[in-house]
């Protein structure tokens, strides 16, 4: 039996092949484009798993390539994290997230129909939820979202819905995730885009490398505990864990599910930068600025249908995801 990752030189996919590593015995085949990562994942996750992993650079819109895979591979269930995640550029390229994520997912779900293989584990996000009405946030919250990135996870999540809809032998887990921060515990994978980062953690990183000056937290006139956005920043090695807890059960029920992953936890930008100063003892100079379009004042899961369904709950505290965060970027930088 073998299992197909798409996205898996990612952030979150390199993480969840650690830990699918640890608890199965299929053949793990990653699929990526290296259009956000790169080859030297994989020699990573070789020295951190000490098992072979297959690794085929290709796109999940090239179907044909995806037959062959199936063909090849005998591909039993999918874990699908490849798609493109930048809210701000989604809006000044809404044809490129449609094609990429939606277009390439459905491509990717034809085959595996063809191939007669039904199970599949999806990377949603909290985006769907756009700005909660009650807090922490349910499954059963409405949904909406206000740009184009948000709409491909909203429009994946209805495709799935339908595909089960009209056929329950599929099974189907949609996981929503909310902000995944952190590293593996090895140093050796984590967190590091190019240019200049859009999320929090990340700019965290550049300011404490000194690759930036300083950090623009975006507005202090919220309705939260000191003004500044409330997010539910969860380890990336927990929302990996929460992964194989998610295969597992759709490995053993026909069913589709939606499930946050998240520690259930709000935490304030100035309290995951006070944390990460005191946690790492190193300075991060920051200013307040204007409020950034289109943010949420606060966000953070209920975490109890995963609790319940899944048997899965965060365990790594803010402190263990600042230090984690650092220790990778001391690995591979400084
Ligand atoms: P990432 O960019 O690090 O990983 C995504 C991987 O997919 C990259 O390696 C990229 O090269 C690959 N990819 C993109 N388009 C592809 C294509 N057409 N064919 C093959 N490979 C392709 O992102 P991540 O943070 O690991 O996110 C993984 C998934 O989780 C994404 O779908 C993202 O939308 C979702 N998600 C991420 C977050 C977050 O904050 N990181 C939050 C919620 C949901
Ligand atoms: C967190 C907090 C900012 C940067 C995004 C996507 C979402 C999901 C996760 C994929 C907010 C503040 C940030 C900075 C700051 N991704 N901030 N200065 O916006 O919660 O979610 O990533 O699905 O879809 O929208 O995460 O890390 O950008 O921001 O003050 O330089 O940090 O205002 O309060 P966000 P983020």
């Amino acid at each position: 039996m073998s299992i197909l990752i798409t996205g898996g030189t990612g952030y979150i996919g390199s993480h969840t092949v650690v830990e699918l590593s640890k608890s199965i015995s299929d053949k793990i085949i990653i699929l990526d484009n290296l259009f956000n990562s790169d080859f030297s994942v994989i020699e990573k996750l070789q020295t951190i798993t000490k098992k072979n992993i297959i690794f085929l650079k290709s796109d999940i819109c090239d179907t044909n390539f995806l037959k062959h895979i199936f063909t090849k591979y005998k591909i039993t269930s999918v874990i699908h994290f490849a798609g493109l995640k930048a809210v701000g550029e989604s809006v000044e390229k809404p044809l490129l997230y449609y094609n990429n994520n939606i277009v390439g997912t459905i491509s990717l779900l034809n085959v595996m129909k063809e191939f007669n293989c039904k199970k599949i584990v999806f990377s949603s996000s909290a985006t769907v939820y756009g700005n909660p009405e009650h807090l922490p946030i349910k499954e059963t919250a409405k949904l909406s979202t206000t740009n184009p990135y948000g709409y491909s996870k909203l429009i994946i999540e209805n495709i799935l819905t339908d595909i089960y809809n009209s056929d329950p032998s599929w099974s189907i887990a949609i996981l929503r995730y909310f902000n995944p921060i952190g590293a593996d515990k090895s140093g050796i994978i984590g967190e590091n885009p190019s240019g200049i980062p859009n999320n929090l953690m990340p700019y965290i990183i550049k300011v404490a490398t000194k690759q930036l000056d300083s950090l623009n937290i975006f507005g202090n006139n919220y309705d939260t505990i000191d003004g500044t956005g409330v997010r539910d920043y969860i380890h990336v090695s927990d929302l990996a864990d929460g992964h194989i807890k998610a295969l597992d059960y759709i490995n053993n029920n026909n069913e589709i599910i939606k499930i946050n992953l998240g520690t259930g936890k709000g935490y304030s930008v100035l309290q995951l930068v006070k944390t990460f100063i005191k946690v790492n003892n190193i300075n991060i100079p920051y200013n307040i600025v204007d409020r950034r379009p289109g943010d949420i004042a606060s966000c953070y899961a209920n975490t109890e249908l995963a609790k319940k369904v899944l048997n899965w709950e965060s365990k790594k505290s803010l402190q263990d995801m600042c230090l984690d965060s650092y220790n990778f970027i001391k690995y591979n930088i400084v």
